[in-house]
């Protein structure tokens, strides 16, 4: 894996540090991505100690920023390299309502909309790179009960991250009640911007065809890490639940399989936890939905036709 190299966003701590970490390990040269220029650049001082050959590069956006995301795509092309691996990992759980710079609803703003415009920004260079060609987005079982709220919602999240899967039929995500600015709940908004990454994953999948760069999903498990460090009830819970939860190397398994394992070349459109293909929610499997997600998003960021890589542009069927 010496020549391949791999863009890791939300690289600074958690599921990304370790992935970065694994994938080091394995001889990948690394391009991190963090909002805190040291944290990032002390996450990249750990993984070039843990590298084969030490070239670890560090990164600074906000994904709160589509212009913040336009210019990391501007430092990422700028090196002029080949470009094997994206993994969209960074992300947020914000428990009152923020609004994004551009004015969106952050949560769906940096989860969602910034790694569909870096993917598309970056495809071009993803599809001139020859060989196995891999976009990972670290998605959560969260995804499941996007629409669901109230007390069953929080009930079904309760026992999700304990570990007892349950499954509830859920209403999906819906494209007209984005901006959520009534009655903003953080695990409705969050679950909601896991369920658009699989949409997204999927269609993408499915507008670049097999043996192109393949796009595939994942849920890393119920981790003990910092994500919701917003919440002071959900911070103490999973301090509460620790002994439960996965490690955030534990926790890197599941998306280091997915960027790396030779026995998924040529895998695309799938859904991956506990490194095992998954069947996600009937919600994430809807091609019509993905559709127009991908179209609103698309509007959202400002993504002319032009812009979309001619492989991902809708393919003639
Ligand atoms: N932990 C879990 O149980 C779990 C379960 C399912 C899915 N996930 C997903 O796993 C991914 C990684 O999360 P984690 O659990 O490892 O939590 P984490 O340690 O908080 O990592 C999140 C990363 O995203 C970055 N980030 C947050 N907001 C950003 C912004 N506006 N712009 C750029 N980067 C930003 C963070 O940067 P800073 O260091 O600057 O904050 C951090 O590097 C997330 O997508 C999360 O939704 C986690």
């Amino acid at each position: 894996m010496r020549d391949r190299i791999c863009v890791i966003t939300g690289a600074s701590s958690g599921i990304g540090l370790e992935t970065a970490k694994g994938l080091a390990r394995r001889g990948v040269r690394l391009r991190l991505v963090g909002r805190n220029p040291e944290r990032t650049e002390a996450a990249a001082k750990v993984v070039r100690s843990e590298s084969r050959h030490g070239d670890v590069v560090a990164f600074r956006a906000d994904f709160s920023s589509l212009s913040s995301v336009r210019e990391l795509a501007e430092a990422i092309l700028e090196r002029d390299e080949p470009l094997h691996v994206l993994v969209n990992n960074a992300g947020v759980w914000h428990q009152q309502r923020r609004t994004s710079q551009d004015g969106y609803e952050d949560t769906f703003a940096v989860n969602h909309l910034a790694p569909f415009l870096l993917t598309h920004l970056l495809l071009p260079r993803m599809l001139a790179t020859e060989g196995d060609r891999r976009v990972v987005h670290v998605s959560s079982r969260l995804h499941e009960q996007a629409g669901l709220s109230g007390p069953v919602g929080r009930a079904v999240y309760l026992m999700n991250v304990l570990g007892v899967p349950i499954r509830v039929p859920s209403p999906g995500l819906d494209l007209n009640a984005l901006p959520m600015t009534r009655g903003y709940r953080g695990l409705e908004a969050y679950a909601r911007s896991k369920l658009a990454q699989i949409l997204f994953s999927n269609e993408l999948a499915r507008r670049l065809g097999p043996a192109s760069v393949c796009s595939n999903a994942v849920h890393p498990g119920s981790v003990a890490t910092n994500v919701a460090r917003d919440s002071r009830l959900l911070s103490l819970g999973i301090r509460v639940a620790q002994p439960l939860l996965r490690s955030p190397a534990q926790g890197a398994a599941t998306p280091l399989w997915v960027a790396s394992a030779p026995e998924l070349t040529g895998v695309t459109g799938k859904y991956f936890a506990d490194a095992k293909e998954r069947t996600p929610a009937p919600t994430a499997a809807d091609p019509v939905k993905a559709r127009e997600l991908w179209e609103l998003s698309a509007r959202l960021v400002g993504l002319r036709p032009d812009d979309i890589a001619p492989a991902a542009r809708e393919p003639s069927v």
